[in-house]
């Protein structure tokens, strides 16, 4: 497995025809980074599960270039899901519609819908178009993390987390830190209105003003596949405790309004809900590395961004990872 930091044109033609070959290659993206391979290529997408150790039912987002992609994948696009790919992409939202033939039940876990994803990061799209100039119809691509662990939001979180299961041949492409940091907001488009299933930079009032339709949140605890709701055990090693003060010893993250009591480790002081997002699991990362036990988060009030802080921070403690 090689990295290539900050890569030239010809290292991002490089990865573009690894992929073709049916080798993987970790990307960044504005949100986490993803492992990806060919969405098309059985055999390349059956190392994706490997590498992560993650189950085959699980479905993958498949990453394309731009809107005028989406007919590949897709069929009977509602009229809403096409307003919202309008006004969202590139950025960190996944659609979820009625697939077409292209779409094969390995990427989908056997389901009708595909997910779908144009991320708004310059090295991801410059490898997507690549990619396409030698054929290539999309980027499968979960984040490039083991199943239940944290996302990672630089490559050398990646490296961390995936080296040892990369082959030779596979690559990461460095891209600096994600700049949102939390996954993108996945909605259901297969219904009448849209159903938020994976909070997000893209929220619920963002969804409403654009579509004009009132949205609907996922009420199926049970449902594995649906995004966030999985019962992985997850995550960082050490244990996450939500909105109680940390004592002497433990890790601790919230805004930095909210002083650090004494002899506590602070791992992160976000100025702002944004910066929240991005630092969050980079702090649990740097936990573990220091060896912490446990981790007490202060969760940030409001809705927005903070909702999807909340959502992933309360997985944290529940032992409930976003895969
Ligand atoms: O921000 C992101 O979405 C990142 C970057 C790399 O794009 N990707 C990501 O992928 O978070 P992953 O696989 O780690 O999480 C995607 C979630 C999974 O829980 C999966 O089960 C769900 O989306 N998902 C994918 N396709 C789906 C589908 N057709 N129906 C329902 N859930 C789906
Ligand atoms: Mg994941």
């Amino acid at each position: 497995m090689e990295i290539f930091s900050n890569p030239t044109q010809h290292e991002i033609k490089k990865a573009a025809k690894a992929l073709k070959d049916g080798h993987l290659v970790a990307f960044p993206t504005e949100t986490v980074y993803g492992l990806g391979a060919d969405a098309t290529n059985e055999n390349a997408v059956a190392h994706i599960y490997s590498a992560k150790g993650r189950p085959t039912d699980h479905p993958l987002i498949v990453h394309i270039s731009s809107i005028n992609q989406l007919d590949k994948w897709t069929i009977d696009v509602p009229r809403y899901a096409i307003e919202l790919a309008r006004e969202f992409w590139p950025g960190p939202m996944t659609l979820i519609l009625k697939r077409s033939e292209l779409a094969k039940d390995f990427i989908t876990g056997g389901q009708d819908n595909v997910g779908l994803r144009v991320p708004d990061q310059s090295v991801a799209l410059n490898l997507l178009n690549e990619f396409e100039e030698l054929g290539g119809f999309g980027i499968a691509a979960p984040s490039a993390n083991r199943f239940g662990a944290v996302s990672p939001t630089t490559s050398e979180s990646v490296e961390q987390e995936l080296g040892s299961f990369l082959q030779i041949e596979d690559l990461i492409l460095d891209g600096g830190q994600s700049e949102v940091g939390v996954e993108s907001s996945i909605i259901d488009c297969t219904k009448d209105s849209p159903i938020l299933l994976r909070p997000g930079a893209i929220t619920s009032d963002m969804i409403e003003n654009i579509t004009g339709l009132k949205v609907q949140f996922n009420q199926n605890k049970n449902e594995i596949r649906a995004s966030g709701l999985l019962e992985s055990h997850y995550s960082p090693k050490a244990k996450v405790v939500i909105d109680e003060t940390a004592e002497p010893g433990e890790g601790f993250i919230a805004l930095a309004n909210i002083p650090t009591p004494t002899g506590v480790i602070r791992l992160a002081s976000p100025e702002n809900i944004e910066e929240y997002a991005r630092v969050l699991y980079g702090a649990l990362r740097a936990g573990d590395q220091k060896g912490l036990k446990k981790i007490k988060i202060i969760q940030p009030k409001g809705d927005g961004l903070a909702l999807a802080i909340r959502d992933r921070s309360g997985k944290a403690a529940s032992g409930k990872g976003s895969v």
